[in-house]
């Protein structure tokens, strides 16, 4: 999964929703023009500020990232990070401004093989005309959204 977002990162504006302890946003600060991730947990965050202090091209917050990110970007990539767990279709609309227009939207931690009627998640990314979008596996257990935002 890092090594997919290490290339989908190369030379864009990224924000990743859900920083945890940094790991994948080092890893994003490797090829991206610049990262903004932001985490609500005080303690990961005081990790995840440790180990991307060496990093120039990253902002970390502390907060909610809905709030944090509202009104910024767009980006040419948002990672929602399968933490998260978005269903309400308002939170999609809010993710999918913060896209730029060709920018991506990745969202990982699919379990593979269901179906995407009745799947909130899979409903908006898979069957939303305003998104070219496609499901694989990156695991044996897992699958990952990958989502181009059209126009
Ligand atoms: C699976 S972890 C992130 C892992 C990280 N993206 C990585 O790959 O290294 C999901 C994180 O999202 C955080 N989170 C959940 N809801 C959030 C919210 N509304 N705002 C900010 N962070 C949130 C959780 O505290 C958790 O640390």
């Amino acid at each position: 999964m890092q090594a997919l977002l290490r290339v989908l990162a190369t030379g864009k504006d990224v924000a990743e929703m859900g920083a945890a302890y940094g790991e994948t946003a080092a890893v994003l600060a490797e090829t991206a023009r610049s990262v903004v991730t932001v985490e609500l947990d005080p303690e990961r965050v005081a990790v995840a500020r440790e180990r991307l202090a060496g990093c120039g091209n990253v902002e970390l917050l502390e907060g909610d990232v809905y709030e944090h990110l509202r009104g910024r970007g767009p980006f040419g990539l948002v990672f929602v990070d399968g933490g998260l767990r978005p269903v309400d279709p308002e939170r999609w609309e809010a993710i999918l401004a913060l896209v730029e227009p060709g920018g991506l939207l990745v969202k990982d931690d699919m379990t593979p093989g269901r179906p995407i009627e009745g799947d909130e998640v899979r409903e908006f990314l898979l069957r939303d005309p305003r998104l070219a979008a496609t499901e694989f596996l990156v695991a044996a257990d897992m699958a990952v959204i990958v989502a181009a935002k059209l126009g």
